[in-house]
């Protein structure tokens, strides 16, 4: 299959320069795409804004109903995504099955959340008036996507907008863009007309130039680092443009005395190592309060050393590569960091023998707050452990950082539970449960994490806007 540019019903971009797309897991060149820039995305945008008339006028059901036919083609296609992912990506392919089916959830979860986009009426205080709200498509809608979800954070994007009513442009992740052209390939036989779903590879810095200044574009919504997130927000000022911004994140995991050991070792477990710890919510810091610091890192360094790393192609493989070597060098730097400064490395710490860009599962304990590992993301598969005494103290750890993603508690204790959840300043909060993320539940973080949220009912609030109608009667 060639991989190409889709704007406005046709596959294009033949002629243009092209990018190499890697597998992380050996480096080799999987195909080329091309590189769109400015013109190609201007005229990406433009088949969104020509859309937007017919497609916004469809009725609720009409468009729940292309919905629905685009999640069973994915889930159809569930086998040849999912090993496009893993070839992108990295990730061992029952994680990019799992993938695969959240991803067509979005947009199953969608086409019935399209019917109930209500407006409301409000009571009169003129008994000739009437006063109602009115809910509108926002427009065109831009979706700048991460590689670390290549398919999932594009449908959770896409579901609610093309639900909404809005027409969509698409710019994927560099390294990850394959797995978006295929779902945009299943878009176009499940019949959505032209128009609806544009996708642009290539120059970041121009495309994305145009979706945030673009008049045409009334909303941008990007998954990626809290760093690229402010550049946006400063691109878009001009023309007032809706963010919606999943960012960075630096997820606190809280295990106190009272917590089930076999439950925070399985949650850790999860949260850290799924997609070799490349989530925005993966736990990042582990914080063990101190009855059973000892036993809890003993139990964790014998489920940890169980993983199995290496090409998620393969059978049995836990954790994979890492998307790409400044990854690697970026754990590397954090694990070295840390043992300079007094923390002892307990599983793993350093990469295994064989090409690509592995990273062994890693545990390393005595953490404390001046490391880098406890005060940036790391982004990969490493478990830094630092000891508590209160509740007190662990709440102010916890929200010692601009970030507020997610954040994890273990306790079997209510109250316990309660008290600290209250104080966390996270937008997503797992209770014992390594794995919070839902369809139908609002993601998104507080803080530097970003602006509003994915997911559940409130994720397609972003895509519509309120018109307040007061009608002289
Ligand atoms: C993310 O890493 O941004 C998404 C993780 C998830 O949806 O669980």
């Amino acid at each position: 299959m060639e991989y190409l540019l889709h704007i406005n019903g046709k596959w294009t971009g033949e002629a243009l320069d092209k990018n190499p797309v890697l597998n992380p897991a050996t480096g080799e060149i999987i195909t080329k795409v091309p590189k769109g820039g400015r013109i190609e995305a201007l005229q990406a945008v433009e088949a969104a804004h020509h859309a937007f008339e017919e497609w916004s006028g469809t009725t609720a059901y009409e468009r729940a109903k292309l919905l629905k036919k685009y999640s069973n083609l994915i889930i159809d296609h569930e086998q040849e995504l999912a090993e496009l992912m893993t070839t992108e990506m990295g990730k061992p392919l029952s994680e990019a099955k799992g993938e695969v089916h959240y991803a067509a959830n979005y947009i199953e979860w969608y086409s019935e959340q399209a019917k109930r986009i209500y407006g409301e009426t409000i009571p009169t205080h003129d008994k000739n008036k009437r006063l109602q709200v009115w809910k509108k498509p926002i427009g065109v809608v831009a979706a700048i996507t991460p590689w670390n979800f290549p398919a999932a954070m594009l449908t959770r994007k896409m579901g609610p907008a093309l639900a909404a009513g809005c027409t969509v442009v698409i710019k994927p992740s560099k390294e990850t863009p394959l797995t978006a052209i295929k779902l945009v390939e299943l878009a176009e036989m499940a019949g959505f007309p032209n128009g609806v779903i544009n996708i642009v590879t290539g120059s970041s810095k121009e495309i994305g130039e145009v979706f945030l200044t673009d008049p045409r574009v009334k909303k941008v919504t990007f998954t990626g680092s809290t760093e690229v997130g402010k550049t946006l927000m400063r691109q878009g000022a001009d023309t007032v443009k809706k963010l919606s911004l999943e960012l960075g994140g630096h997820a606190p995991m809280i295990i106190l005395n009272d917590a089930d050991l076999q439950k925070a070792v399985e949650g850790v477990t999860a949260s850290k190592f799924r997609n070799s710890g490349q989530t925005c919510i993966c736990g990042n810091r582990i914080y063990v309060q101190s009855a059973i610091y000892d036993q809890f890192i003993e139990v964790f360094a014998d489920t940890v050393n169980q993983l199995r790393v290496g090409n998620g192609m393969e059978t049995g493989i836990d954790v994979g590569p890492l998307i790409n070597h400044a990854g690697v060098e970026k754990v590397n730097e954090h694990v070295l960091d840390a043992v300079k400064k007094g923390a002892t490395v307990v599983v793993g710490g350093e990469q295994p023998e064989e090409k690509g860009n592995f990273y062994k599962p890693t545990i390393i304990k005595d953490a404390n707050p001046d490391m880098l590992i406890m005060r940036e993301e790391t982004f990969g598969p490493v478990a830094p452990i630092q000891k508590f005494e209160t509740i007190e103290e662990v709440v102010k750890l916890a929200n010692d950082t601009p970030f507020g993603l997610a954040a994890y508690v273990f306790t079997e204790n209510v109250s316990h539970g309660t008290r600290v959840i209250e104080k966390l300043d996270y937008g997503v909060v797992g209770w014992n449960d390594g794995t919070p993320s839902a369809v139908q539940a609002p993601f998104g973080g507080m803080k530097e994490s970003g602006l509003g949220r994915e997911g559940g009912h409130q994720g397609i609030e972003d895509f519509l806007e309120t018109q307040y109608v007061s009608i002289g009667i």
